[in-house]
């Protein structure tokens, strides 16, 4: 490839690992990030440039000259939504981000969106987040959207929070506790974006990747809880229509415990088509979480 490979969202859990993996692939790496003091290259090879989702022309120049994009930058369902909504970054933000990857001529876009299988209702965070990644198909830029499971790995929000929660005397688990995700590490997916960069098998494809588990919530939060060292983690089952009103009120606070949004997210079954569709796709047998978390822990930072 002729250029750097952009990488946007690069200080956050998940950019901060792809720029990582690419630095240690020996590509060169431009890290598109909103505050550049906040930022710790991985490297010092890494050239940093300064660009927002909401700033057209910041993309524009980041996009100049670059070989591919690797888009990771999102507001999250766990955040509050910024001004403007979630849609001004994760539909319009991207569809910009598209746009200028098209105009610049880069050779590929991997986006990183999120299992979905949402009912198409507007309004709701994945609906706005399938308006960005449907942009990219339409841009004209060569495109792969990849769809992870929920991630874990140094510095894991997801992990972090269940890691506090398993503290109480009794966690509260919205609906039954059964929905079940298929935690894939952060690492095993970088590894899954360069082979995205590189070939052309999986242009113009959505990929959905996870773990080699399908674990209840009520259990990951066991095997977080065994790793802080809590024998039984006790579990108080809370009908999802009475979270879902709670969350909505506790939106007046600066940092909400929980977000309508995540709730969405976690309504249903976060899980990939199969067991073995990081190694069918990839090649490679993706990190087990009840292994990884047994042998290292849960990375907390
Ligand atoms: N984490 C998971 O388990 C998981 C699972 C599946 C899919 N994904 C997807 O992977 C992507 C990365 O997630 P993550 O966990 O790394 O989230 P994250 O830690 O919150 O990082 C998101 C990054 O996006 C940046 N950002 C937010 N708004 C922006 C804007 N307007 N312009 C430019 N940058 C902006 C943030 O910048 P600041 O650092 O300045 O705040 C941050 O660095 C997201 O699309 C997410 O939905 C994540």
């Amino acid at each position: 490839m002729d250029g750097p490979v952009l990488v946007t969202g690069a200080n956050g859990f998940v950019g901060r690992r792809v720029v990582h993996a690419l630095v240690e692939a020996g590509s060169p790496v431009r890290a598109m990030v909103r505050r550049p003091g906040a930022f710790a290259a991985a490297d010092s090879s890494v050239e940093i440039v300064t660009g927002d989702l909401t700033d057209a022309a910041s993309l524009r120049r980041a996009c100049d000259g670059a070989a591919a994009v690797v888009s990771a930058a999102a507001v999250t369902g766990d955040r509050k939504p910024p001004k403007g909504g979630y849609d001004r970054v994760n539909a319009d933000g991207i569809a910009a981000l598209a746009a200028a990857a098209t105009a610049a001529g880069v050779d590929r876009m991997v986006h990183f969106g999120g299992i979905d299988r949402a009912e198409d209702r507007p309004g709701r965070y994945l609906v706005g987040r399938r308006r960005g990644e449907d942009a990219i198909r339409k841009a004209g830029v060569p495109w792969t959207i990849l769809q992870p499971s929920v991630q874990f790995g140094p510095g894991s929000e997801f992990v972090r929070v269940m890691a506090d929660l398993v503290r109480l005397p009794v966690v509260p688990v919205p609906g039954d506790g059964s929905v079940r995700i298929q935690l894939v590490h952060v690492d095993d997916v970088a590894r899954c974006v360069l082979a995205c960069l590189e070939g052309s098998a999986r242009l113009g494809r959505t990929v959905e990747i996870g773990g080699p588990e399908m674990i209840p919530y009520d259990h990951v939060l066991d095997v977080i809880g065994a790793a802080r060292g809590k024998r039984r983690v006790r579990k108080l089952h809370v009908p999802s229509g009475l979270v879902a009103l709670q969350a909505r009120a506790l939106q007046v606070l600066p940092k909400p415990p929980v977000t309508p949004a995540a709730l969405e997210l976690l309504a249903e079954d976060n899980v990939a088509l199969s067991l073995d569709v990081v190694e069918r796709e990839f090649g490679f047998r993706p990190r087990s979480f009840r292994e990884h978390v047994a042998a290292h822990g849960l990375e907390l930072g």
